[in-house]
């Protein structure tokens, strides 16, 4: 097995402490290292080497002492000691490396959303049709369990031919009204960030035979995070000890990222993009926080989005539902279960199954699916088919984010269908 040898661009949570993590927990088994790390902000290259160093140094591997750190993508994209890209910026940031790295005959994997802009967007998909090497793409929802089963089962008729899908997502993220995210300009906002995910997903079960038609869509800012003159720049700063949207380093559940608050990096920053705990009523945050949407397929299928970013942790907090012609799949990301309620042959013949898709590693980041993404990462670089392997492409990021702003126009136009060009 040749050993995948990974570079980082932009050496933040998702990338070194989240990514980075599940690559030192499976770079025995699968043959895979980090051999460079790349950041504009030389404080996250030095808080995100030293991490690595202690992550290897935990599980016995000696490479974390040997990687090299740069600000300058192309560097790490020219090391001959990089075989594999991962691209991890903040996402206006991600057009240029993307476009570097797969002009210059790496294996990229790039993160969603794709990109801010719809220029910038294309620009990479033409990069990687010209190249001829398609874009591995990070949509976590097609590298979680309880996800690829409902497609399983959707794609094996379960349910008969597919009429209605329904998300509700209603979490708790207030964090993009803390980070960098609560600037469209740099994110897309969180409708982006958050929801692309998930228009990625009607996407995946209706198929890639189907398109959209037109969105209809209503939503915006709530009144709960109203912008307010007093608000301090960051939690840390702030006395407020029942605020329900304080982001401390101390959280116990520290799944949304709030560990990384303890390094140098983002204890100290100063400049906004690096801050992450700035306050949610902190005027300055030009994005939306809930929308309900109605996407037309031109199959017939009716897709239907429930999405919100505030509220407390819940074990429904996420979840979908297929209708098909002869029964539902509903899946509950939070518990992993799955389960068909399907039709017979007879009268009263019907089917009742729950399917627990929790596996080994549900505890860990999304559910298992990033230990999930770094595996199908190794394959593709084996030479496996990125369909065959169930993967997103940066054609699939393209056409959510196509999706992404048709929703954002409707809802400019208080529901007014937007058609999809
Ligand atoms: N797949 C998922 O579920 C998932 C989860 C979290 C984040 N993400 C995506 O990952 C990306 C990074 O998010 P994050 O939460 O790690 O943010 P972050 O702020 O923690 O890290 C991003 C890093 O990129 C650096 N950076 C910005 N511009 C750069 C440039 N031009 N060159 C090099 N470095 C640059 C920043 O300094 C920062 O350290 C975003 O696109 C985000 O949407 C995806």
């Amino acid at each position: 097995m040749n050993l995948l040898k990974i570079g980082i661009i932009g050496s933040g949570e998702r990338g070194c402490y989240v990514l980075g993590t599940r690559i030192v927990e499976l770079s025995r088994e699968l043959h895979i290292q980090i051999t460079a790390i790349c950041d504009v902000n030389e404080k996250r290259i030095e808080d995100a080497k030293r991490y690595l160093q202690q992550q290897c140094r935990s599980q016995n591997l000696d490479w974390g002492d040997s990687i090299i750190g740069t600000t300058d993508y192309k560097e790490l994209i020219d090391l001959p000691s990089v075989n594999c890209v991962l691209i991890t910026t903040h996402t206006d940031q991600h057009r240029l490396p993307a476009v570097y790295a797969v002009e210059s005959g790496k294996m990229v994997y790039l993160d969603k959303p794709i990109a801010v802009t719809m220029e910038d967007a294309k620009a990479i998909v033409a990069s990687e049709k010209d190249a001829g090497r398609p874009i591995i793409m990070g949509f976590t929802r097609r590298y979680e369990s309880s996800w690829r089963k409902a497609k399983e089962l959707l794609d094996a008729s379960t349910i008969g031919i597919l009429q209605m899908i329904q998300i509700h997502s209603v979490i708790p993220y207030t964090r993009y009204f803390q980070m960098w995210h609560r600037k469209n300009a740099y994110s897309g906002g969180a409708l982006n960030d958050k929801a692309s995910h998930l228009l990625d997903v009607f996407r995946w079960m209706v198929g890639p035979s189907a398109s959209c038609r037109f969105v209809t869509a209503v939503g915006g800012r709530s009144t709960i995070f109203q912008p307010r003159k007093d608000a301090p720049l960051r939690c840390l700063f702030c006395n407020d000890e029942v605020c329900p949207y304080r982001r401390m380093a101390n959280d116990q559940d520290d799944h949304e990222g709030t560990h990384v608050l303890n390094q140098h990096s983002w204890k100290y920053a100063t400049q906004e993009r690096d801050i992450a705990d700035m306050c949610v009523y902190r005027p300055g945050s030009d994005i939306i926080d809930h929308a309900i949407a109605t996407y037309v397929f031109d199959n017939g299928v009716k897709a239907n989005l429930f999405w919100a970013i505030y509220g407390p942790h819940a074990y429904d907090q996420e979840t979908m539902e297929l209708v098909g012609s002869r029964g539902r799949i509903i899946l509950e990301r939070e518990t992993g279960n799955v389960t068909v309620h399907a039709l017979g042959k007879g009268p009263n013949n019907e089917t009742h199954i729950i399917y627990d898709t929790k596996g080994e590693h549900f505890s860990s980041s999304h559910y298992g699916a990033d230990i999930q993404l770094i595996r199908d990462i190794r394959s593709y670089f084996d030479g496996k088919n990125l369909e065959a392997l169930g993967c997103a492409r940066a054609e699939d990021g393209l056409l959510s984010l196509a999706l992404v702003q048709a929703t954002t126009e409707s809802i400019e136009r208080e529901g007014i269908p937007s058609p999809m060009i």
